[in-house]
């Protein structure tokens, strides 16, 4: 298909701003043509920065975008207890829709808006984005192939350096949901099905998580039917950056992802001990890769080239 595809963009915050517009923008077989913002005029401000065609409105104006048969699909960006809206409004008027990860945040309306969206035979994508990641992928390619045999035990360490917004935090379904289900996608993922057994704690360190009644810092241990465990080390903040290691432990060695999260390769070594930069202040910058990727993923399922 030689026409490019035409997106609305709803929810233009953080992640719509420094991630999805851009990729969107400069992807050459999408055209940008609405943003749904409550803020408009933050979002015109914005956009007028690159464009002076994409048309900014307020959520009162959707039916207006989707009926506008030019518009292919949605990419919905709002805060998460917006998702499900959006996505069955964008599905009810015969459009394909990325959404940011969680879908929603539980399982039922999860479920209800895959089936919706499989019954009107629309592609409904979820952006667990970390599929993408140049060495995820490295990893789940090597154990698909058999490097290390049969996995005996997942080990997965991911802390933000800041802890999110309240009003972020508010919305976002709590940890679980909002941040360790990166971790959920990416076991199951890697070994296949869904856990026999779950069991976390957790602990809440800041007041401001606690009065949602969320906790900050995590341990989840998952038993798949396989054998094979897994252990999820959340965290909301870590004063040192942005971290992510994973280690995959199999029958026959073991694979680790270790070194993300610095801008540059360079250490120096004198009597200070050995020096590197600091680590990445934010998540964007560690998983850059992994979201423009994640746009080439989700064209290619829009053309059908992939399944
Ligand atoms: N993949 C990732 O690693 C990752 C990282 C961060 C956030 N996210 C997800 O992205 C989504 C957005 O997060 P964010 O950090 O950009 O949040 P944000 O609060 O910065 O942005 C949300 C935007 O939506 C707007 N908005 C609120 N309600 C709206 C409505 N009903 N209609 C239209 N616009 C509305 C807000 O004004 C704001 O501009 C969340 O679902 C979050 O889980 C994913």
């Amino acid at each position: 298909m030689s026409q490019k595809h035409g997106i609305a963009l709803i929810g233009f915050g953080r992640m719509a701003r420094i991630s999805h517009f851009r990729h969107i923008l400069c992807h050459p077989k999408l055209d940008l043509k609405y943003v749904v913002e409550k803020d408009t005029a933050m979002a015109s401000n914005f956009v007028k920065q690159y464009r002076d065609d994409i048309v900014v409105v307020p959520p009162s104006d959707l039916q207006t975008v989707l009926e506008d048969k030019s518009v292919d699909a949605t990419f919905i960006c709002t805060p998460t207890d917006a998702h499900e809206e959006y996505i069955k409004a964008s599905l009810n008027a015969g459009k394909a829709v990325f959404c940011e990860k969680p879908l929603t945040t539980d399982e039922a309306s999860t479920q209800t808006c895959y089936a919706e969206a499989k019954k009107k035979g629309l592609l409904l994508f979820c952006g667990f984005n970390r599929r993408f990641d140049p060495s995820i992928n490295s990893l789940h390619r090597r154990i698909q192939e058999g490097e290390i045999e049969q996995i005996k035990n997942i080990r997965t360490i991911v802390r933000d350096k800041t802890l999110q917004p309240k009003e972020y935090l508010k919305t976002s379904g709590g940890i679980f949901a909002d941040s360790v289900v990166h971790e959920f996608d990416l076991a199951g993922w890697f070994i296949g099905g869904l856990p026999s057994v779950v069991y976390a704690q957790g602990h809440a360190w800041f007041e401001e998580v606690r009065e949602l009644d969320d906790v900050d810092q995590a341990l989840v241990v998952m038993k798949y039917p396989s054998g094979a465990i897994v252990t999820i080390d959340a965290c909301r903040e870590a004063k040192y950056g942005v971290d992510h290691r994973m280690e995959i432990h199999g029958s026959n060695g073991v694979c680790l992802q270790q070194e993300g999260g610095y801008p540059t390769s360079v250490v120096s070594l004198g009597d200070n001990g050995e020096l590197r930069e600091n680590r990445y202040a934010d998540y964007y910058a560690l998983w850059k890769d992994s979201f423009e990727a994640q746009v080439e993923h989700f064209v290619d399922a829009l053309e059908g080239t992939i399944l």
